[in-house]
């Protein structure tokens, strides 16, 4: 017979309140907790929505509260009962249901449950690795339910939003041919062609662009790309894009309608009005103030360049690095480091690939305290403290090297301060564009310019001319989307003429050849009228991330990979038969079988 027989559920976990007393119901979920008082069990039913309390009292029904005597933590059961006001002073203003509770007359056990290899109550700290091997337990946690909820709701309202601004959803294959975006491909080895594979996609980039020729306007996916790279806590193997490509636009146009798109969101998502228009950095001073391309706005301590003030310094150490085409830049920092937080400091600096990291204290009055200000001219002194006007008590930190090297480690050491300070504010969302990006940079591994995007990025029409003779100072029309220092998306607008995407191809050194076997569709598809389009996508699981504040997109993604790209749920990746190897050509010989057949 049917377990729950003619039992109906009438209500979830989190829907009785006092105006429910008197009212028979029927509930059905997981024991949370179970509690015995002097006779009287205590259960705190919980689903998806919330708990009720459920109480099992021998006056009531004998033989149901001897039933409830088995109930054990995660047993799945079923209550018939009566909804009653909780005895004075009893109520839990924690929950919503904390004012009444549920009076059971009849139990049914759906499923017993093993003793979960860790409790499931959200105060237990549970190491990652048991998690995510018993993913189905973790899920059932309060905090990982909203966070799957709350994704969906901003998948929801990002699909509603773009359905109303005239997007269309179209899905794009998984097996496909190798892109290049820059990562390492995952292969999947081809039955009927030996030799072959496809490739799973880096992101739908070529078909969106495709889908724009085709002549549909407006497209948009939420779709799993998929990138074999060195993880971290906001990578995965496989990810979420929020993809979107448009016809007849501007970068203007995209920016105005993903920032349309974001405010909605956070409006619908978390009742947040965000202020607008988000700020526009340039690349150029985006890395100028804050070292980076991804700048977190959120608090300040920016960067100022020094080393005009010290072309003609006698302190050996910044006068050498000048001399040898470096730059110096110094941030100020208002507070007063001991002397071990300095050392500790520039162990941090040292660690990211400074050769030091010099200091000077600011006292009252513009007292300094400094191992180097003794090598500075009263001049550079002077100019130095006007550019960075710090406060009396304040630390000045300086780097001196090459631009990269200054840039990178002032960038993580002034989030390192900020966060060791506790200059980041809670629950603050601070968006802004990065735009004027290079169209490529050189790579020395490789003794080569690589796009900094992906090569279907327009160069601006009026670097063009600077293609060939300059390609370094060429800008792209590319914009990338940041939020509280994580890039969230990326996007550009593209070449659409032949022309100009084979002068960009030249340039990268991908020989007409290399080009029409990779992505001759693409080029073929640009001959025949395709339009001016751009496009954007968003890391939609980084984005959510950031939106509930989490520290990893694994704590956002239902399934998610480890550090080492291992599904501990499943054990994949796992080895395959024989057979299976057999059929895909992979073990060694299948160059003889096929000679064979
Ligand atoms: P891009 O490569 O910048 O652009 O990717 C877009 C956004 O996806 C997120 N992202 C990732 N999230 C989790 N794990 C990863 N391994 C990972 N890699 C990237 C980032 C990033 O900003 N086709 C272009 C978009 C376009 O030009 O329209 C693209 O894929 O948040
Ligand atoms: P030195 O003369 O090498 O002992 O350095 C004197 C001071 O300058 C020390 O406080 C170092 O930390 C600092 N210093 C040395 N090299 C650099 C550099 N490249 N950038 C910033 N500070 C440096």
């Amino acid at each position: 017979m049917d377990l729950l027989g003619d039992w109906k559920r009438t209500h979830h976990c989190n829907a009785l309140r006092a105006t429910d007393i008197g009212k028979d119901v029927v509930l059905m979920g997981w024991v949370l907790r179970r509690r015995d008082h002097g006779g009287v069990i205590f259960i705190d039913l919980r689903d998806r929505e919330g708990i009720t309390q459920v109480v099992f009292e021998p006056e009531i029904n004998p033989e149901t509260h001897a039933h409830a005597h088995r109930l054990r933590a995660e047993y799945c059961i079923a209550v018939k009962g009566r909804v009653r006001r909780r005895p004075e002073g009893m109520e839990n203003p924690k929950i919503d249901t904390g004012e009444i509770e549920v009076e059971a007359h009849e139990l049914k056990i759906l499923n017993p449950s093993k003793t979960p290899p860790f409790p499931l109550d959200e105060e237990v700290e549970v190491s990652e690795v048991n998690r995510l091997r018993y993913r189905y337990l973790d899920l059932r946690r309060p905090e990982m339910t909203k966070a799957l909820r709350f994704r969906h709701q901003v998948a929801r309202t990002a699909r509603n939003f773009l359905d109303e601004h005239g997007f269309v959803e179209v899905e794009t294959p998984f097996l496909t041919k190798s892109t290049p975006e820059g990562a390492r491909d995952y292969l999947v080895p081809s039955r009927l062609y030996p030799g072959k594979f496809y490739a799973l996609p880096q992101s739908p980039q070529l078909f969106k662009q495709i889908l724009m020729v085709a002549g549909l306007d407006r497209y948009y996916q939420i779709v799993r790309c998929f990138r074999d790279e060195d993880l971290r806590a906001d990578r995965q193997p496989e990810f979420t894009q929020l993809d979107l490509e448009m016809s007849f636009v501007t970068e203007q146009d995209v920016m105005d309608l993903l920032e349309g798109l974001v405010a909605h969101v956070f409006k619908e998502t978390l009742g947040l009005e965000l202020e607008r228009p988000f700020p526009v950095l340039s690349y150029d001073e985006a890395l100028s103030r804050f070292g980076t391309d991804r700048p977190d706005l959120r608090f300040g301590l920016e960067l100022v360049e020094l080393t005009d003030i010290f072309r003609d310094t006698g302190f050996r150490v910044f006068a050498e690095v000048i001399k040898r085409g470096g730059i110096i830049k110094g941030l100020s920092v208002p507070h007063d480091f001991s002397r071990k937080e300095l050392d500790d400091l520039t162990a941090f600096a040292n660690e990211l690939g400074a050769k030091g990291l010099a200091w000077i204290k600011v006292r009252e009055g513009n007292e300094l305290q400094s191992p180097i200000v003794k090598f500075f001219s009263e001049e550079e002194t002077q100019k130095l403290l006007e550019a960075l006007k710090p406060e009396p008590g304040s630390t000045i930190f300086f780097v001196a090297d090459q631009p990269s090297v200054v840039n990178e480690v002032l960038a993580e050491l002034r989030v390192e301060l900020a966060r060791r300070l506790g200059l980041i504010p809670e629950g603050v969302f601070k968006f802004c564009w990065v735009v004027d990006f290079p169209l490529v940079e050189w790579d020395e591994e490789e003794g080569r310019f690589v796009a900094m995007h992906h090569p279907f990025t327009s160069p601006k029409e009026e670097d063009l001319e600077l293609l060939e003779s300059a390609p370094e100072k060429v800008r792209s029309r590319a914009y990338d989307l940041v939020l509280n220092g994580i890039e969230v998306g990326g996007g550009s607008i593209r070449i659409h003429r032949p022309d100009i995407q084979e002068r960009v191809f030249k340039l990268l050194k991908i020989s007409p050849e290399e080009a029409r076997e990779k992505f001759g569709f693409l080029l073929e598809a640009l001959e025949y009228g395709a339009p001016p389009h751009g496009g954007f996508a968003f890391g939609f699981d980084r984005l959510i991330m950031l939106m509930l504040g989490r520290k990893s997109i694994r704590e956002v993604i239902a399934f998610p990979k480890t550090q080492r790209a291992q599904c501990l749920l499943t054990g994949a990746p796992a080895p395959v038969t024989m057979t299976q190897l057999t059929e895909l050509h992979l073990l060694p010989g299948w160059e003889v079988e096929k000679k064979g057949s």
